[in-house]
């Protein structure tokens, strides 16, 4: 085999022939197969002080290598004793398909060099080759490798931007959700204010600027402050649940009770605009029970899944919340997932007694089976744009993961759909 020496000054690198691209950032990894060592120990003695560089006198050992190394580029002897240079080829881009590869000719028939192409080899060159050919060609592959690893990094960094463009679509809508929530507390605190500021009024002109009170005015005045204690506190029961609802964190996470927590979805649901001329009905516990969830959370599940309730069909059809109280662990087994049924955070769910069990359940036309594998998916909606972002279930499945609580969905075609969630409970103190 013949080839032209390299020539190379003592303790420095070569200098780039003219025509070769600029050398990579990153120090690549060159290997070298070919089975005669004279060409092997040139090309290394070319290569050494720009890549790092492995050699390989046979097909079986260069696959090694690269099953073992990330190789970048490889220089491959066409034709070899044993394995032939083709099915190197073709085996090394099975190992790693971004490996560049260039084939070395000598004397071959176009048909073995459009093979190689074929096999994605990126470039050749005859045999014997002079310096600047060589080197330009292993130059342009490593640049190559380089470009596809960026533009890999690139595709990477975008889905990964996706992802956080996604999380902050949902905690933008659950932010707005919890808005909705608060604004009708204080909204609450609205109706008692009023009356307060109503019977004040009314004292004050009864008693105007009188130095002394008869019996009628004071009877008056006694009726009147009856009715202003009881509307304060009215107020600072919705003060302080509201700041219950606020509290966070999880080990000082208020043990809501589910019956208050079920009137102030009544009264949200019933103002809501996706109920309409629907039915609704909340049947609470007749022995409340408490639960350690943050109550805007569980009230926002709740909301979620009632508006889906009354969205899944515009006929006037009934939803219905009803609370029970599970006294024992579920039995995980008999949940299964099918086409009418899914279970979801099986894995983290907290399966000890007492157990609250709320279900939200409506006469609906139901989900049909190709749809329901896929209502969890955040964006997914079957809804026209104002009405569906696609956006409450995957809210429902992050609220009910984080309180280590399970979903289950049954749907019925043609007769409706009832999601359940299961919260471990705490029984309050009579
Ligand atoms: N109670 C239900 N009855 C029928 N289909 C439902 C019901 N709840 C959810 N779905 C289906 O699941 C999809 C996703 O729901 P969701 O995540 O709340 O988003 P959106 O309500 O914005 O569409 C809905 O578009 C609908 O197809
Ligand atoms: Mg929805």
């Amino acid at each position: 085999m013949i080839m032209s020496a390299p020539v190379e000054r003592e303790g420095s690198p070569l200098a780039p022939a003219q025509a070769s691209p600029p050398a990579p950032r990153r120090k690549g990894t060159l290997l070298i197969v070919d089975d005669e060592e004279g060409p092997r120990l040139s090309l290394k003695l070319i290569f050494k002080d720009d890549y790092e560089v492995l050699l390989a006198e046979d097909g079986p050992s260069a696959i090694q290598l690269a099953q073992e190394h990330r190789i970048d580029v490889a220089i491959l002897d066409i034709r070899m004793a044993g394995m032939s240079g083709i099915e190197v080829l073709e085996r090394l881009k099975y190992v790693d398909p971004g490996i560049e590869v260039v084939m070395m000719t000598a004397f071959e028939t176009t048909d073995t060099i459009r093979q190689a192409m074929r096999l994605r080899a990126c470039d050749y060159i005859n045999k014997p080759f002079d310096l600047a050919t060589v080197r330009a060609a292993v130059a342009n592959a490593m640049q190559r490798r380089t470009l596809e690893g960026e533009f890999h990094n690139n595709a990477e960094r975008l889905q990964e931007l996706l992802n956080e463009l996604q999380n902050q679509k949902i905690e933008e809508q659950m932010a707005q959700t919890r808005g909705e929530i608060y604004a009708s507390i204080i909204h609450d605190i609205n109706g008692p204010l009023t009356v307060i500021s109503g019977f004040v009024q009314l004292m004050n002109q009864r008693i105007g600027n009188a130095s002394r009170l008869e019996v009628e005015d004071l009877e008056f005045i006694k009726d009147r402050l009856k009715t202003i204690t009881r509307q304060v506190t009215n107020c600072i029961e919705i003060s302080r649940r509201y700041l219950s609802f606020l509290r966070r964190r999880a080990d000082d996470a208020p043990r809501v009770g589910v019956n208050q927590l079920l009137t102030d979805l009544h009264h949200l649901v019933r103002v809501h605009p996706s109920k309409q001329q629907n039915e609704f009905v909340i049947r609470p516990l007749l022995q409340d029970i408490a639960v350690r969830m943050n109550g805007t959370d569980l009230i926002q599940v709740l909301l979620n899944l009632a508006v889906n309730g009354f969205q899944c069909s515009a006929q006037p059809h009934l939803v219905e919340i009803e609370a029970a109280v599970l006294a024992a662990a579920l039995d995980l087994r008999t949940f299964k997932d099918g086409p009418q049924e899914r279970f979801l955070n099986v894995e983290n769910f907290a399966n000890t007694a007492p157990l609250l069990k709320l279900s939200v359940r409506d006469t609906g036309p139901g989900i049909p089976p190709e749809v329901l594998p896929r209502i969890f998916q955040p964006y997914f909606t079957t809804k026209s744009g104002r009405q569906g972002t696609g956006l409450g279930l995957n809210i429902v499945q992050r609220l009910v993961r984080e309180a280590q609580a399970a979903l289950h969905v049954r749907t019925d075609p043609g007769q409706g759909t009832c999601f359940t969630v299961y919260l471990p409970a705490v029984y309050l103190p009579d």
